[in-house]
C-alpha cells in the first residue's frame, strides 16, 4: 500500500488531557451536529488509561502561536514518567490539567462508549462545554509536518514506517530523518547534533 498519500488526509491537532494526564492527538473528529466527537487513542498510551477510568477529557486545539515544546513533550514522552504540565501555564477544571499556552480553545467532553480498534481505542464523547480563548490560526498536521519540520511517533495512528537512517533527540524525543550535518540542531528544544542518537532496526 503506498502510505504516503495518507499524508495528504488532514488534521488538526490538539492536547487531549485528563487529569494530571495529557497526550498529542490528531484525531478528534466531530461526528455530528448533535454534540459528539471521537478521538483515537494508542492502547499503550497512559492517557487512554486515565480517560478511561475518568470517562472524561479535554481537548485543547493547538495554535500556529503555541510552543513546540508542547508538541514534543506532550506528543513524544509518557505522563506515566514525567510531569508534563511542570514547565508550561495551566489551569485545573472539574480535576483536569488543561493547557493555557496560546491554545484557540478547548472542549471538555464526557465518554459515552469506546470502541475496540486494533492497536487503538475509538472514543466516542458528548461535548459538555467549550471555551474558545483565542482567534489564532489552528495548527494543522500539515502546518506541524511542513513548517515545524516534526514527525509522528509510533503510536500515533498516522506513523509511517521509513527506511532512511532515523535519528533521535535524547532530550525531547524529536526524530530527525536522514544525514545530520555537523550545524544541526533540534528544531524543537535547540541541542546539538551529539544529542541526537541513530535508531537501529
Ligand atoms: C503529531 C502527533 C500526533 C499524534 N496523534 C496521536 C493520536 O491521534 N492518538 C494517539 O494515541 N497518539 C498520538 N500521538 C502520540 C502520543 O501523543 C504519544 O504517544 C504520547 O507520548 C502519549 O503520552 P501518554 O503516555 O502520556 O498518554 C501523536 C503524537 C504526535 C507528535
Amino acid at each position: 500500500m503506498m502510505k504516503n498519500i495518507l499524508r495528504d488526509i488532514t488534521y488538526g491537532m490538539y492536547v487531549v488531557t485528563s487529569k494530571n494526564s495529557g497526550c498529542i492527538i490528531n484525531t478528534l473528529t466531530q461526528v455530528s451536529s448533535n454534540n459528539l466527537v471521537t478521538i483515537s487513542l494508542n492502547k499503550d498510551n497512559y492517557t487512554n488509561k486515565v480517560i478511561k477510568e475518568n470517562k472524561k477529557f479535554i481537548a485543547s486545539i493547538i495554535s500556529e502561536k503555541t510552543n513546540p515544546n508542547i508538541i514534543s513533550t506532550f506528543g513524544f514522552r509518557s505522563s506515566k514518567d514525567i510531569d508534563k504540565f511542570e514547565n508550561f501555564d495551566y489551569n485545573i477544571i472539574d480535576g483536569t490539567k488543561v493547557l493555557n499556552e496560546n491554545m484557540i480553545g478547548y472542549i471538555e467532553c464526557e465518554v459515552i462508549n469506546v470502541i475496540d480498534a486494533d492497536t487503538h481505542d475509538i472514543f466516542i464523547a458528548k461535548i459538555l462545554s467549550t471555551k474558545k480563548e483565542n482567534d489564532y490560526t489552528p495548527m494543522t498536521y500539515t502546518y506541524y509536518h511542513e513548517v515545524i519540520k516534526g514527525t509522528s511517533p509510533i503510536k500515533a495512528p498516522t506513523y509511517i514506517e521509513d527506511t532512511e537512517e532515523v535519528y533521535v533527540c535524547d532530550v525531547c524525543g524529536y526524530v530527525h530523518k536522514g544525514p545530520l550535518s555537523d550545524d544541526f540542531v533540534c528544531p524543537i528544544c535547540g541541542v546539538d547534533k551529539s544529542h541526537f542518537k541513530k535508531k537501529e532496526g
